[in-house]
């Protein structure tokens, strides 16, 4: 069965069992600054999850394109991948245990017909916080899951949240034995030698966790997730996703144009280029923070792996052109995309091409220098100012060295980093939010000026008009909100006033961090959707708005000049458009 047939049997599957198919959130949250990219299906549901109404109902599934990156090292061996999709079926306060484990059976031995002795489970086996699942374990039983395929263990593998705060609880696991000998006489689902593959996950998602404990969620969901990768490789008997029809065409060309092959190396260069062109496709662009510097760090990556590989790098684009047609019937928005996704690359290749240059000759002069000194050790502030100076990668810098028989100072530079990446992280949650490409008196002004635009327009129109998007450049502010019909001139003349007596009041702007539910019992308006875990900062503005943003923001409105609104439009759908100015007076 290829990736895309499993795809759909799951959904019309559970579409034939009362869900509502939702499409797939961009891979990037649209103004979240507090995640970096989708990494579950459940992300874009939490609001739901923590009980607002779903317009589509209780019963929801989906594919979810998804992108992890704590393993972004370990890409290269056989199973590691960046970029994944996790197909997903949710009930909101709707069905619980029993009708959940029972559909997943089903879909399992009857749908993708894997025989019942394949089938492992695993259940939460309780602790202080909630008691061990029986119940699940009742569940596989009467589906038909013998007693000795059933284990029960702790929080560390049968409990999911995502981060450290947020909607959670006990899970089950069902796993695919793969056949293979077991390790040992001890071998069970939760030894990763390979024999068990973990395939679904069933969340009981009925406790929220914050930094206080546990309490217990308005209503009982579930949240399941399918590694669609995976189940393509064991539902085919591959070893590797890489063996699979989403990876062998690419494995194949690679391999006809290598002067030097090497398996690793193939690999890296198809599963980041695979990632890449997804994270370019929603949006996201190469740059030194963040989401960026992911990017940044996946196209480098498969550069250098391009290069061992003794590949021409003139023949990226071609390679570019045949994954993509590849991978089109599952993700026709990569064909649409095709130009943005084949320019943003290869310009990123050319500029990291020109990093290692320039980088090479600064590298030369230290390892001459060491040698003349009889020292074998780069210290971590020389990798660091390699890194920051002349932007060469660290992972470079180590590679390097240990062609030279060298050997780097890692901790040293990891304290540099971490130090550096919390500065432009603090950075970056303010640049995000509103769109931001630079952070400027101009573009702060707007900001603030936003966030009155905002409030105004839900006095005038109603609570509904919220905010559905934001754009700020330093010429003016762009804002789409809620609204069902054109705004009308003595609407937008009441905005104007309205706002504009807000700048004459020069109210103070102040900041405050809590956590989301702490920010919406105080009334903040703002984009609740996708964010959990973290705390979020909250500014008020005087007494007229409360909103969860990353800031930056001015001190006191009275600097922002004279607003003018210069254009009202439709932006699609039930949402309208502003487009409005600050003049200086
Ligand atoms: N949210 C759960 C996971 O990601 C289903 O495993």
């Amino acid at each position: 069965m290829k990736a895309i047939d499993i795809r759909n049997k799951y959904l019309n599957y559970f579409k034939a069992h009362g869900h509502k198919i939702i499409p797939s959130a961009p891979l990037i949250p649209e103004n979240d600054p507090s995640v970096l990219f989708t990494t579950a299906g459940m992300q874009p549901l939490v609001p739901y999850l923590l009980g607002e109404k779903h317009p589509e109902g209780t019963r929801l599934t989906d594919y979810q394109k998804c992108v992890r990156t704590v393993d972004i090292d370990e890409v290269g061996d056989n199973r590691h991948l960046t970029f994944f999709e996790m197909l997903g079926n949710w009930s909101l306060g709707d069905y619980f245990k029993e009708e959940s484990i029972a559909m997943s059976f089903e879909f399992l031995t009857k749908e993708l017909g894997i025989p019942v002795e394949r089938l492992s489970v695993t259940c939460f086996a309780g602790d202080e916080n909630a008691p061990k699942d029986e119940v699940s374990a009742e569940c596989w039983r009467k589906a038909g899951i013998p007693e000795d395929h059933i284990y029960f263990y702790g929080k560390d593998d049968n409990w999911w949240i995502a981060g450290e705060e947020g909607p959670c609880g006990p899970d089950t696991e069902m796993f695919y034995d793969t056949g293979k000998e077991p390790c040992s006489h001890e071998c069970q689902p939760s030894c990763d030698c390979g024999k068990y593959v973990e395939i679904w996950n069933n969340v009981f998602m009925e406790y929220f966790k914050d930094k206080n404990g546990y309490t217990k969620l308005k209503q009982r969901n579930v949240d399941t997730g399918l590694g669609l990768e995976r189940m393509t490789m064991l539902l085919q008997g591959k070893e590797t996703p890489y063996d699979t029809e989403l990876f062998a065409p690419i494995m194949d060309l690679l391999k006809e144009k290598t002067k030097n092959d090497n398996i690793q190396s193939r690999r890296i260069v198809a599963e980041h280029l695979r990632s890449s062109m997804m994270i370019i496709c929603d949006g996201g662009r190469p740059s030194n923070i963040d989401r960026g510097y992911v990017l940044r760090r996946l196209i480098r990556r498969m550069t250098r792996h391009l290069r061992k590989l003794e590949i021409d790098l003139s023949e990226l684009s071609e390679i570019i052109d045949k994954n993509i047609d590849n991978l089109k019937e599952m993700y026709p928005e990569l064909e649409e995309n095709k130009s943005t996704i084949k320019n943003v690359i290869i310009e990123e290749k050319d500029k990291f091409i020109k990093t290692l240059e320039h980088g090479e000759r600064e590298f030369n002069k230290i390892v001459n220098r060491l040698k003349n000194e009889n020292k074998n050790l780069i210290d971590g502030k020389t990798v660091f100012k390699l890194y920051e100076t002349y932007g060469f990668p660290p992972e470079i810098t180590k590679d390097l060295a240990e062609e030279q028989g060298l050997e780097i100072q890692v901790d040293e530079f990891d304290k540099l980093f971490k130090e550096h990446q919390e500065k432009s992280r603090m950075g970056s949650e303010q640049k995000f939010k509103g769109g931001l490409a630079e952070q400027n008196e101009k573009t702060i002004a707007y900001h603030t000026a936003t966030h009155l635009l905002h409030k105004a327009l839900q006095i005038v129109l109603g609570e509904h008009a919220k905010q559905k998007g934001s754009n700020i450049t330093t010429e003016r502010l762009r804002f789409d909100f809620v609204h069902p019909e054109k705004v009308t001139k003595e609407q937008l003349d009441e905005v104007e006033k309205i706002v504009n007596e807000q700048i004459k009041r020069d109210l103070k702007v102040t900041c405050e961090e809590m956590t989301l539910e702490e920010a919406k019992k105080s009334g903040a308006i703002g984009l609740f959707e996708n964010k959990y875990g973290d705390k979020v900062k909250v500014y008020t503005i005087g007494d007229f708005s409360k909103e969860i943003c990353g800031g930056p923001h001015v001190e006191h409105t009275g600097v922002l000049g004279r607003f003018k609104i210069k254009k009202e439009e439709s932006s699609s759908a039930g949402v309208r458009r502003i487009k409005a100015v600050l003049i200086k007076e």
